[in-house]
């Protein structure tokens, strides 16, 4: 399978904080690739310079086969972003919204692509109302929906369901696997345990400046010590790994 994303030695610090030190992953065409890491592990630093907003300091990050660094304009053809706040212009409806985004993009028929995007995320009764009127739920989905206006190759979510009511978050889990099923990358970060493990197809874990774990849900399982003496055989959750991975449960 043809990689899709790769990030070799990657450092990055703001002043004198070394935010990121020496990181490295791989994400393959098509696949659910999911960030996992605490407030401030320095996820979001990571989606800014894989989509070219933040300058990587050593180290490379090739996207869709380019370098960040050396061919940004090619990486931005390839990729959209869903930060983690929301773009949407409240101001405009979720048509208008679309529309614009549509215009920025270039594409021929804006109006059709708003209206395809609108049915396809369960907006269409609520196009023609102000974004600022949408629940979390609608303007996580409406924000979703803008930044595939285009059809990029790849797209990086970032906290997606940061915010939302358990069936808010269900619903974005559901267009991301469909996004994936139709051959989309996506790389998303979140601090939801439960999240990379319903939805990723590869999880990484990132602390203190890097990547400490890399692999499937599988994979991550059989790191962990298999229950011995117990009763009942029980499969650790991510949860479980996460922790003694980073061992710091009880440090509060
Ligand atoms: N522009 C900046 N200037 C200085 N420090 C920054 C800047 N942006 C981020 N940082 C620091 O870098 C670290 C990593 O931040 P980052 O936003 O990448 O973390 P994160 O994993 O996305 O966290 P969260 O889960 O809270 O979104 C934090 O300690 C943050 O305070
Ligand atoms: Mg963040």
């Amino acid at each position: 399978m043809e990689t899709a994303i790769e990030v070799k030695g990657l450092r990055k610090s703001y002043k004198d904080t070394e935010v990121l030190k020496g990181v490295d992953f791989k994400v393959k065409q098509g696949e659910i690739f999911a960030l996992l890491g605490s407030n401030g592990a320095g996820k979001t630093t990571i989606v800014k310079i894989l989509t070219t907003l933040l300058k990587p300091g050593e180290g490379t990050a090739n996207v869709n086969g380019f370098d960040v660094a050396s061919h940004p304009e090619k990486v931005r053809h390839a990729i959209s972003l869903t930060g983690q706040f929301a773009a949407v212009d409240e101001i405009l409806t979720g048509r208008e919204n679309l529309i614009m985004i549509a215009k920025l993009r270039h594409l021929t028929n804006p109006r059709q692509v708003a209206d395809n995007m609108l049915e396809r995320f369960g907006l269409t009764d609520a196009a023609d109302r102000k974004a600022a009127t949408y629940s979390g739920g609608m303007r996580r989905r409406l924000d979703i929906a803008l930044s595939l206006v285009g059809n990029p190759q790849i797209i990086f979510l970032d906290e997606p369901t940061t915010g939302l009511d358990p069936e808010a978050r269900i619903e974005v889990w559901k267009t991301v696997k469909e996004l994936s099923d139709g051959g989309t990358t996506i790389f998303l970060t979140t601090q939801y345990l439960d999240e990379a493990e319903q939805l990723a197809d590869r999880i990484a874990i990132l602390h203190e400046g890097r990547i400490i774990t890399d692999g499937t849900l599988a994979e991550l399982k059989k790191l962990f010590p298999p229950a011995k003496v117990e009763y009942v055989e029980k499969q650790p959750s991510l949860e479980e790994i996460f922790l003694a991975i980073v061992g710091k449960k009880e440090d509060k």
